[in-house]
């Protein structure tokens, strides 16, 4: 029926109709989430041009869309978290005042979706229906939006008859702010706003996303930052659960027990390559649940329980080879989206590290351009991107789409660190955990800004870019969940460091698949075993006690990778509490005793 009648929920309706009367389109298309429905946009831009059939036999199914050269990522200094009290935002995002922010975006809508088609999208973050799960609505005049949310989340009827009559719906609106003249259209161009027109805001009080001027990724798409992130991380300190920038995973041992891990890392550390680890060590296995967003509610058995949100993937394409991720490689096979890589002659994709030559014949780069090898140019965008269904991949869990979640026995944090930070160490208790949460963060490399090298850029849970609210209640509000049951049915708290150094700056632990060592001993230390030391940092690993049969790592090079340097701690102590200063009177005492506590330790 594609029209309003689809829905009987007068709210949805109303807020549809008001939408349409500020932006304008010619006309509104409400997306039943079919495979029809699919082929029929995505034909829509094949025929404008915007999209590239790629070759069937090699990845049927599969399109090739280029954005924008300024329209490529992420834009962080262009996202807001507009609350009432710019204190409600705290220190680590931006505030507009959100009266403010909603005028000047209301002129920015203002007919913005002239000659345009304005989709409705209804769709489901978690299995639909599941009782951790959330609807949402996102409006869009991007077809290219409306083919990645069918992938990214569940969309269509099947959410409506959930939504009924009455249910309540967290309102997202989307444009990408160019509208058309009579008899104009976008050709083959990649539509989006100038930079300084562009805005992804957040009003946490009202629960509602308005994003303009982007059309690319978590900008756009918004089903994931914006909402599986910003908004529904007020939503969880409101209603008592957790929703983290966390992969999740289960790992099973050769003798059939199985444990499941949700784990936070800043961008750029391997997250989705870990979600889907082939295990080096004989008889164990992973599976992916998810690889970037967990929501978590505990059970009524005092567990927590994990569902992620998303029903696919959107990951990074460069550096993904069948070395650094095989499942990913094989889920991207078919029945995918590719976005600013390279085409071959051939009608197939190609990017920096995946693995091969390519092959002979012409290579356009992904901004339309003929690629040479010797051009000094990359062929693909550093932050291209795939979108493939979960479903596709082959190591996804059985119990994905389980309504009811996963139980999680260990938590994970981590970040790139070269130096101090030992390959993994366990925290004493639930407050501990917390802290190494807090202190999450990557040493800033040559690759960023050329000032701060060498120091650490915090990203406390990996949840900078993404914290709806003052990171020092996000703080206070992971606390709290300690305290919501007992000790030995929360998860054990771990922090990893796969990226540690020796002096020679070599890479000591070689990672990857290799991971699955490490994954072991934390997998024995919530069962009650695995052998383990106390250090001022917490417990960590004896000499022998990760599984190195077969790995050619030396004694040497694991004392270095447990190595606790205290001069490097102390000063790593210091760097923390300048990291703590920024959040003032809102950070919790229990972080302040854990650093005070860690710093009476080191002595
Ligand atoms: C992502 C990110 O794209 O964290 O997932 O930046
Ligand atoms: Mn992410």
């Amino acid at each position: 029926m594609n029209d309003s009648g689809m829905t009987k929920n007068r709210e949805l309706v109303k807020w549809v109709e008001e939408m349409a009367a500020m932006c304008r389109p010619d006309r509104v298309y409400w997306c039943d989430g079919s495979r029809d429905e699919y082929d029929y946009i995505i034909k829509i831009m094949v025929d404008s041009g915007l999209a590239t059939v790629l070759n069937k036999g090699k990845r049927q199914n599969s399109y090739l869309f280029r954005s924008d050269p300024s329209d490529v990522a992420r834009v962080e200094d262009r996202t807001y978290i507009a609350s009432r009290k710019k204190d409600e935002a705290g220190p680590t995002n931006n505030w507009i005042d959100p009266e403010e922010l909603k005028k000047t975006m209301k002129g920015l809508y203002d007919g913005c979706m002239r000659g345009r088609t304005m989709y409705v999208i209804p769709f489901s973050m978690g299995p639909v229906g599941s009782h951790i799960a959330q609807i949402g609505v996102e409006l869009t005049d991007s077809p290219y939006v409306v083919v990645n949310m069918h992938i990214m989340t569940r969309v269509g009827s099947k959410v409506l008859d959930v939504l009924g009559e009455n249910g309540v719906f967290i309102p997202c609106l989307h444009s990408v702010g160019k509208p058309l003249g009579p008899g104009e259209t976008d050709g083959p161009n990649w539509p989006c706003a100038p930079i300084e027109k562009k805005y992804i805001s957040h009003f946490p009080e009202e629960k509602t996303i308005w994003s303009f001027g982007s059309g690319y990724g978590g900008n756009a798409l918004l089903g994931k930052k914006c909402f599986a992130l910003r908004i529904a991380s007020v939503m969880a300190r409101e209603q008592g659960w957790l929703a983290e920038h966390m992969l999740i995973l289960g790992i099973t041992s050769p003798e059939g027990e199985k444990k499941y891990i949700a784990a936070a890392f800043p961008s750029a550390c391997g997250k989705t390559n870990l979600a889907m680890l082939i295990p080096t060590i004989p008889g164990w296995k992973v599976e992916c649940v998810g690889d970037d967003i967990a929501w978590m509610k505990f059970g009524s058995d005092g567990r927590l329980y994990a569902i992620n949100p998303e029903a696919g993937f959107f990951g990074v394409a460069p550096g993904t080879s069948m070395q650094s991720n095989p499942n990913a490689m094989k889920s991207i096979e078919k029945n995918t989206i590719f976005t600013n890589v390279g085409l071959t002659d051939n009608g197939d994709v190609w990017w920096e590290g995946i693995g091969y030559d390519p092959p002979a014949g012409r290579i356009i780069d992904w901004t339309g351009s003929d690629w040479s090898k010797d051009g000094g140019k990359p062929v693909a965008h550093p932050n291209a991107r795939f979108t493939a269904p979960a479903s596709q991949c082959p190591a996804i869990d059985p119990a994905w789409e389980n309504p009811d979640g996963v139980p999680i026995s260990a938590i994970l944090f981590g970040g790139r660190r070269p130096s101090t930070i030992p390959l993994v160490h366990q925290s004493f208790s639930w407050n501990h955990g917390v802290f190494l949460g807090s202190i999450v963060g990557s040493e800033v490399t040559a690759a960023a800004i050329s000032a701060n090298i060498g120091q650490v850029r915090r990203d406390p849970f990996a949840m900078l870019p993404f914290c709806g609210y003052n990171m020092g209640d996000y703080f206070r509000h992971w606390i709290s969940m300690g305290k919501k049951s007992a000790t030995d049915r929360l998860p054990k708290i771990f922090y990893v460091n796969w990226f540690r150094k020796n002096s020679a700056g070599k890479w000591l632990w070689p990672g990857y698949g290799e991971n699955s060592r490490v994954l072991k001993w934390i997998f024995e230390r919530v069962s009650g075993g695995g052998k383990a030391v106390e250090t001022a940092i917490g417990y960590m690993p004896t000499a022998d006690a990760i599984d190195r049969s077969g790995l050619g790592v030396s004694d040497s090079d694991m004392a270095e990778l447990l190595d606790l340097n205290r001069d490097d701690w102390k000063r790593e102590a210091a760097g923390i509490r300048d990291h703590y200063a920024i959040f003032g009177d809102r950070m919790p005492d229990e972080l302040k005793k854990e650093l005070a506590d860690l710093e009476k330790r080191l002595g």
